[in-house]
């Protein structure tokens, strides 16, 4: 049975094994801890009680920000990373934006496949917006911009 709920605090040491099995570039528990305190809107999927996967967005005036999205490599390809996604985005048209941001690596050939399949376009791209790829000798990677409207 699958549902989607918010986060809640003690989901933290979770979220953090299933950012690091599945990102290449996870964020640090300091900065799950940091999007906790700062109330930003946090959902989970649940599977039979377990957490598949995770989604951390903002809002900021009409915009809802896309800051995170991790599936478990063990419950990926199956509809879960829409799913959240899609439910974020229910959330916002709620709250009043208009609009959805996000910036992803332009390496990420996954989560751009994702986005693209959920009406993101690409709007524009942020120059040596990430840190680099050391296995792919890259000191910087850009980011693609995409956006959806609401
Ligand atoms: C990107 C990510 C969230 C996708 O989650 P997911 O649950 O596997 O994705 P879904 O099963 O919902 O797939 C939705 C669509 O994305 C595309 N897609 C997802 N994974 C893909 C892959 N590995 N290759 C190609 N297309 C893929 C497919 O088009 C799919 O649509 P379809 O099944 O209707 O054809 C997941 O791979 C992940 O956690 N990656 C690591 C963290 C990350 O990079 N997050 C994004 C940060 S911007």
């Amino acid at each position: 049975m699958i549902k989607i709920r918010p986060l809640v605090d003690s989901n933290l040491e979770q979220i953090l094994s299933i950012e690091n099995n599945a990102a290449p570039f996870p964020w640090s528990k300091e900065a799950h801890q940091d999007a906790i305190i700062q109330q930003y809107p946090s959902l989970v999927l649940t599977q039979a009680d377990m957490i598949a996967g995770f989604i951390v967005f903002n809002y900021y005036l009409d915009e809802c920000h896309l800051l995170n999205l991790v599936i478990d490599p063990s419950f990926q390809s199956q509809g879960y990373g829409k799913k959240l996604a899609n439910k974020m985005m229910e959330q916002a048209r709620e709250k009043g934006m208009k609009t959805v941001i996000l910036e992803v690596r332009e390496s990420n050939s996954s989560a751009i496949k994702l986005y693209e399949r959920l009406g993101f376009k690409q709007i524009g791209t942020r120059k040596n917006y990430y840190r680099g790829n050391l296995k792919q000798d890259l000191a910087r990677e850009d980011a693609i911009v995409m956006q959806k409207p609401l």
